[in-house]
């Protein structure tokens, strides 16, 4: 079955994926980009939500995950049949890189990690198209030539796209550019054709060039019509629009017809087609309009619920549970356990969006709340909010419930929430309510709203909610890069 999986392509792709079963993966990653993508979320009367989601974090730095990663490099290489000179060339040059360039370093050491195991998941009649930037291209095609061998390298692919210019002392900078690769020579390949230019007509209308095999000259066959020509790698394809209906409200959501190019020129109906880094599923809509089974994996979780599942079910009409799955989302408690071992943060992230919250990215200036919740009061110009705050182990306790008290007191939020992994024991629970009643009730229109609530996860999985004036920002609105 067509599968989405929330989670980091790594461990999916090593746990739940099986060597040699895609036709074609094409990958969009973080672009090195030093961005962080943010979504906006308006309300419904049009106000945008203070706090943002973090789409997801263009940032990198060498940290303890990326050391280890790089002393273990060596053996990775060897073990995915990476030649040894090249793997040497890779030691020298990445020392090179931590002194000039750390940030490139995490950078490509992250992707190298992630593109060996995508060597070993493509059959041998596959292909891969890595989308990226010319901020790192350049080095991602070393790394490309050393991990698929430069004999496999096809096309250095440029998508070439017109935006409003910017000002600048250099010339404007659009284009992207797709590294496309096979596993070995017997790849599938369905040439494209794009239409012959004017001049090209008005010479050779109705009129075909053939190889004559004899002379080894071309010939003018007339009166054949013509498919146009064999498509070339420089593609003119245009960005979404803003009006666009196509437009998600994600980030960097790619358009349609370049996925539609790539999934018909490198494979065939019924092939799998895999996007390790799938966004809000550009490459699985295409895929699936082109009759081609799909697996993507994203590792934020709102771009699985909230954009990819959405595009899917409406754009699609697909069924979750019918024509696809979605793996790797907690459904039950064990679910959210095994994600809080796995991923805090990511825990974290889960649960504040199961309550229509926000995750918090200004985390370092204000107290350590994990996230937001958003409504608008009568006559108030401005929206409020619930501060949330979130406790996966099993240590929380009353100090936790007296810290976010205090955020109340120092927080423009009117009311305050805390998530807990587990139903506390009876005494626990009393003490817990007992110091949130001293908070008291926010009064809007008659209605009591306790300025301190607390939900447990198999609460929020049976579906329960914090009790507040109506959420805002439950629909996307515009995406920005900050
Ligand atoms: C450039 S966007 C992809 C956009 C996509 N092509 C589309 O049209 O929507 C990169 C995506 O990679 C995801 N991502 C970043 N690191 C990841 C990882 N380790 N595993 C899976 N997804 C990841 C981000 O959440 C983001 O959605």
């Amino acid at each position: 079955m067509n599968r989405l999986y929330y989670g980091d392509c790594l461990t999916v792709m090593q746990e739940h994926m099986a060597l040699g079963s895609v036709d074609l993966i094409y990958l969009d990653p973080p672009f090195n980009s030093n961005r962080a993508y943010n979504a906006i979320y308006k309300d419904e009367s049009g106000r945008p939500l203070p706090d943002q989601i973090d789409a997801f974090c263009d940032l990198w730095e060498m940290d303890e995950e990326r050391e280890r990663v790089l002393r273990t490099m060596p053996v990775l290489l060897r073990e995915a049949g990476v030649d040894d000179r090249a793997a040497e060339f890779w030691r020298l040059w990445m020392n090179a890189l931590r002194h000039t360039q750390p940030r490139l370093l995490a950078y490509l050491s992250y992707m190298v990690e992630r593109l060996l195991p995508m060597k070993g998941l493509l059959k041998p009649t596959g292909s891969i198209y890595l989308h990226c930037d010319p901020t790192a291209s350049h080095y991602v095609k070393i790394m490309m030539d050393a991990i698929f061998g430069h004999g496999n390298f096809r096309n250095e692919i440029v998508w070439s796209y017109r935006r409003w210019p910017s000002k600048s002392r250099h010339f404007q900078t659009m284009h992207d550019v797709i590294l496309f690769y096979t596993a070995g020579r017997g790849n599938t390949f369905n040439v494209e054709y794009e239409p012959p230019s004017a001049s090209y007509l008005k010479r050779f209308k109705g009129k075909t060039q053939v190889l004559d095999p004899e002379t080894g000259t071309r010939k003018i066959v007339i009166d054949e019509p013509t498919k146009g020509l064999p498509m070339r790698d420089v593609w003119d394809l245009s960005i979404l629009a803003g009006s666009s209906k196509e437009r998600l409200g994600y980030a960097t959501q790619k358009p349609l017809t370049l996925l539609d190019r790539i999934i018909r020129a490198s494979s065939n109906e019924g092939d799998v087609v895999f996007d390790p880094f799938c966004g809000c599923a550009t490459t699985l809509e295409a895929a699936h309009r082109l009759n081609r089974r799909w697996i993507g994996i994203d590792i934020a979780i709102h771009a699985i619920k909230r954009v990819a599942a959405v595009r899917l079910r409406d754009r699609l009409a697909l069924h979750e549970g019918e024509d696809f799955a979605i793996d790797g989302v907690p459904r039950n408690v064990e679910g959210a356990r095994d994600l809080w071992t796995r991923d805090k943060y990511h825990f974290q992230r889960w649960a504040i969006e199961q309550v229509d919250g926000f995750v918090t990215t200004k985390r370092t200036t204000d107290g350590g709340i994990d996230g937001r919740l958003y409504f608008g009061l009568p006559n108030a110009r401005d929206l409020s909010s619930m501060a949330i705050e979130v406790k996966g182990g099993r240590s929380v306790g009353i100090k936790d419930v007296r810290e976010l008290r205090g955020v109340l007191g120092n927080d423009q939020a009117k009311l305050a929430g805390l998530i807990v992994m587990e139903p506390l024991g009876p005494v626990k629970e009393r003490n817990f309510k007992r110091e949130m009643l001293k908070s008291g009730d926010l009064n809007v229109m008659g209605v009591k709203y306790a300025r301190m609530q607390m939900l447990t996860v198999p609460e929020i999985l049976e579906g329960k909610r914090f009790h507040t004036p109506g959420v805002a920002g439950r629909g996307l609105a515009q995406p920005v890069m900050l």
